[in-house]
């Protein structure tokens, strides 16, 4: 499966199975970790057979169920720590569905007391995402169109490809509050209105849309 496949098969999936993720897929898990944290001066790790991440209240009112692994996005809460969360995180999310894996990002419902004492001493923690093998692919999520999210459809191939992918990426709550214009041969991503992760929302969206049209987006 390509990363553009991925993009389009992966929905969030909050009920897994119990099976286990394999060595070998741990092993290319972890060295994508590896170079994301080192490229984008994170601290993620990942949490293999470990259900108390998502063993609470919240998580079970939140409809999450078998949780057993999840990636916790950890490091110095330094300028641009929420986007580059969003953008490494959901280069791990999409790494996981070319391997076979589910996925869900959670801001919220997931148990925040157990994770937290994951960290290492003056870390902050951005959010976590539930990762396994889901008891269903999941749905496609509704959402905006083209035009809500961009300035004109008279836009190049490279630019409406980007589009389409920032369409189908995850955001909080499916608030989807972006827009893009273009300048040259680059995108140009900014939030629109208010709302809560909006600054993770971007880097989760700047990743599907450089990944999809292979033209670097600028995060203003
Ligand atoms: C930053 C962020 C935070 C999220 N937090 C939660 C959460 O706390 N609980 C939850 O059930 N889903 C959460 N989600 C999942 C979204 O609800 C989901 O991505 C959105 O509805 C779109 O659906 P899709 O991922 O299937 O395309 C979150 C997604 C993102 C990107």
């Amino acid at each position: 499966m390509t990363l553009k496949e991925a993009i389009e098969a992966r929905h969030s999936v909050r009920a897994y199975t119990d099976e286990k993720i394999p060595e070998d897929i741990r092993k290319i898990l972890d060295e994508a970790v590896s170079e994301a944290n080192e490229e984008g001066r994170l601290h993620i790790s990942i949490r293999y057979d470990d259900p108390e991440g998502f063993d609470s209240k919240l998580a079970h009112y939140g409809n999450f169920r078998n949780v057993r692994n999840f990636i916790v996005l950890a490091g110095k809460k330094d300028d641009g720590f929420d986007l580059r969360c969003g953008y490494y995180g959901e280069k791990l999310v999409i790494l996981a569905q070319t391997l076979g894996l589910n996925t869900c990002w959670a801001a919220l419902t997931f148990n925040k007391k157990k994770v937290k004492e994951l960290l290492a001493p003056g870390e902050s923690l951005c959010m976590v995402i539930a990762l396994g093998y889901g008891e269903t692919q999941g749905r496609p999520h509704r959402g905006k169109s083209f035009l809500d999210v961009c300035e004109s459809s008279s836009a190049p191939a490279w630019f409406r490809d980007g589009i389409e992918a920032a369409l189908l990426a995850p955001t909080a709550v499916n608030q989807q509050k972006f827009f893009f214009s273009r300048d040259g041969e680059k995108a140009v991503l900014r939030s629109k209105g208010i709302g809560s992760c909006l600054q993770t929302d971007l880097g989760i969206v700047k990743y599907h849309f450089e990944t999809a049209s292979g033209h670097e987006v600028e995060v203003k």
